[in-house]
């Protein structure tokens, strides 16, 4: 693929030699001596650097002070075999152009290794290194995957609304969206906030989730996806929580329970798949840098069926299992991370697909059980992750669905249009959530959901 003025260096590190090439991009490094420079320059396109071959009989000493580590530079000059054994070919400089320097007393991408905590502080530059150049790029193949894998299989991208006035999960974890002083916001007679003065005439928030829309389209296109960004005001500060996060909901009409799980497990070893094939330079890197077995666990969750399993089987293991775990198990209790993984990583050694757990710790679409107590939910958990998908095969009959959000006591008022569904051609119908990041996080080999989006938002913290 030709780029206008220059070659990316993905393509120069393929090889054409002999030929007078131009690169531009970010120097990683510089060293020699006094009569020849090495420069390392990265251009993002890949996790490779070129290797710049300087003369300092061509180009002076003085041309050089400028090119120093992160400074960005046009280099022209013959791409050559390499005489070193590090890289395949390099560049034999005849021009550099310093496009911007990089005072090497403040720039803080100085040394190597530097803690991912300080990269968090300084996330508007931790693109230049290694590491973020390897997560933002499988970032990108797996959102292109997404899509790819979507519409190979012929479901839709349905953009679903970012401002709502429905709380799709129930849970009440939603920011305001307003336009109300803040100071003095107009009041009813009663004293309340009178939000029929506001910007929407209705009390509106940020989605948590695009599911109820994504519900409406698939009962009239059939199978559908969403795929968009996502919002959780919970004040939950853990390596695998965002407050901004990216989410994925394919929803379909003529699923049950079943169906979905086929989906689920598929799809999410065609994106593990994808990622081997397209970003093994990238996961190479993570594999030696952070996580030695990432690249086997992957393969190894292509290769696996994932263990299927009730939830009060699933208690059943915890209960017996002699392990002390800091939140206390029964039947009844939502599972916490600690538990997921000693299912999968201990017990199972293989991905988990958690069914059918009691209703009062799930959502009020759920399609309840016969037995009164239990949903048709279905959570996907993963080694090192917990849980990654959540779904479940929806509840079609009007009169449970009613009856289920009057026993939780929600706001019928906002739900009329998704109860019309039901009222109108209803069907058994499924669907699931795949949290973006927490796919990133186990293909990624990254232990922190901080790491794995560019500008992370958690509370108290929207800095960038
Ligand atoms: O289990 P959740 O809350 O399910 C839903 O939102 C459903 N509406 C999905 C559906 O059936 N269409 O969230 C789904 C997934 C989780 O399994 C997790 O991977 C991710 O979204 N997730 C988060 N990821 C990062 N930060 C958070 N605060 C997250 N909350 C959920
Ligand atoms: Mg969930």
């Amino acid at each position: 693929m030709k780029t206008p003025g220059r070659t990316k260096i993905i393509e120069l590190l393929k090889g054409a030699t002999g030929v007078t090439i131009t690169a531009k991009g970010w120097v990683r490094s510089k060293r020699g001596n006094k009569q020849i420079a090495f420069i390392a320059l990265n251009d993002g396109s890949t996790i490779h650097n070129i290797q710049v071959v300087v003369d300092l009989a061509k180009i002076s000493e003085e041309q050089l002070k400028p090119v120093t580590t992160g400074a960005c530079l046009r280099v022209t000059g013959k791409l050559v075999e390499s005489q070193g054994s590090g890289q395949p070919v390099e560049v034999q400089a005849e021009e550099i152009e310093v496009y911007g320097s990089a005072d090497s007393e403040s720039y803080p991408l100085q040394k190597k290794g530097h803690t991912l905590e300080f990269l968090r502080e300084i996330a508007h530059l931790r693109p230049r290194t290694n590491t973020f150049g390897a997560v933002l790029r499988i970032r990108h193949a797996m959102a292109f995957a997404i899509h790819n894998y979507f519409n190979i299989k012929g479901f839709y991208y349905i953009h679903t609304p970012i401002i709502t006035a429905s709380d799709a999960e129930g849970a009440g974890a939603m920011f305001q969206v307003s336009t109300l002083d803040m100071n003095n916001p107009l009041r009813d007679e009663q004293g309340a906030i009178d939000y029929s003065k506001d910007f929407f005439g209705k009390h509106a928030c940020l989605t948590v989730s695009g599911q109820l829309e994504g519900e409406l389209c698939a009962m009239a296109l059939g199978e559908i996806y969403t795929f968009g960004p996502t919002f959780r005001a919970e004040n939950s500060n853990t390596p695998r929580h965002l407050a901004e996060f990216w989410m994925i909901e394919p929803e379909m009409a003529f699923y049950d329970i079943n169906d979905n799980m086929d989906l689920a497990e598929d799809f999410i070893k065609y994106l593990v798949r994808y990622a081997i094939e397209h970003c093994i330079d990238d996961l190479k890197f993570l594999n030696e840098m952070y996580d030695k077995e990432l690249i086997e666990r992957l393969q190894s969750v292509c290769n696996t069926d994932f263990v299927r399993l009730d939830y009060t089987e699933g208690i059943d293991i915890l209960l017996k299992s002699g392990q002390k775990f800091e939140f206390p198990v029964s039947w009844g209790v939502d599972l916490q991370s600690e538990h997921e993984r000693y299912l999968v990583e201990i017990h199972f050694k293989k991905p988990v697909i958690l069914t059918n757990y009691p209703k009062t710790i799930k959502a009020f679409y759920m399609k309840q059980n016969e037995d009164g107590k239990t949903v048709r939910a279905m959570d996907v958990l993963f080694p090192k992750i917990g849980e990654i998908i959540g779904g479940s095969q929806r509840e079609e009959s009007f009169d449970r669905l009613m009856a289920r959000i009057k026993e939780d006591k929600m706001d019928m008022a906002t739900l009329w249009w998704y109860l019309d569904t039901r009222r109108f051609g209803s069907a058994e119908h499924s669907g699931f959530g795949l949290g973006f990041e927490r796919l990133l996080l186990f293909v990624t080999g990254m232990s922190n959901i901080r790491d794995v989006i560019p500008f992370p938002r958690t509370p108290k913290n929207a800095e960038f």
